[in-house]
């Protein structure tokens, strides 16, 4: 017997470690993992590079009608990854100038109007995992199950630190922090689609667990997820 797949969606704060998850639970689940993210990043980058004025509404619609977004399995790391207009920018889109101004541009009508259109045919075949900031608000308010993730604003400035660190990117401590809180704040206060807990997600505070006790959490509520499918 197998179970049915479901749709997963996972919304949270900046570096809460919502990517690490979603990863190996699709590895676990073999389901797909959308990081929706990474298309308002992509959308980051053209818009960087095309000099867009992100003010200027017409600009921005003539932008996207030239952005094609798809995603790339990499079979080295097991990971979709995003490519903008055939060119794979996974590594380009985790830059900090990026990061610095994807909160700006992800808070645009247009764009989220263009990101969300697709993120919503990705579920159409279910067993999809996608993690952001609306995905149980907004995208997959259908999803069976929701996870709201959050974790002490202290953990995840050093998470992402050592994350960054690794990369040899020179970034302070206190620069990390202003961008998170940044981020943070404009996530949660913008018009569109602004970060917030559904009202059925349940909320996993990783502050103190590792990976694999988060992992097993999630995995609980995957099994009872899925056996109240068949009943
Ligand atoms: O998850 P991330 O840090 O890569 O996301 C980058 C930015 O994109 C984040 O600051 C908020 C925005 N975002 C969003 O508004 N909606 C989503 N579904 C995903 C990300």
């Amino acid at each position: 017997m197998s179970l049915q797949k479901i749709i997963i969606a996972i919304d949270g704060y900046s570096s809460c470690g919502k990517s690490t998850l979603a990863n190996e639970l699709a590895k676990r689940l073999k389901y797909n993992y959308i990081d929706s993210g990474a298309m308002y990043r992509a959308v980051t980058l053209y818009f960087l590079r095309n000099n867009i004025d992100f003010t200027d509404h017409g600009e921005i619609l003539n932008a996207i009608a030239n952005i094609h977004l798809t995603f790339q399995f990499n079979e080295l790391n097991k990971q979709s990854e995003i490519c903008l207009n055939d060119e794979n920018v996974a590594s380009l889109v985790r830059d900090m100038l990026v990061s610095e101004k994807v909160s700006e541009v992800a808070a645009i009508r247009e764009v989220r109007s263009f990101a969300v259109a697709q993120q919503k045919r990705m579920g159409k075949k279910k067993g999809i995992i996608m993690d952001g900031r609306d995905i149980g608000t907004t995208v997959f308010p259908e999803a069976e199950l929701k996870i709201f993730m959050t974790a002490e604003p202290e953990i995840r400035v050093m998470r992402r630190f050592k994350e960054m660190y690794a990369k040899n990117e020179h970034i302070t401590i206190d620069e990390i922090r202003h961008n998170l809180e940044l981020r943070d704040y404009i996530d949660t206060t913008r018009d569109e689609s602004p970060l917030k807990q559904a009202g059925d997600a349940i909320l996993l505070d990783n502050s103190n667990l590792n990976k694999e006790e988060q992992l097993n959490i999630v995995m609980e509520w995957v099994k009872q997820k899925t056996v109240n499918q068949l009943i």
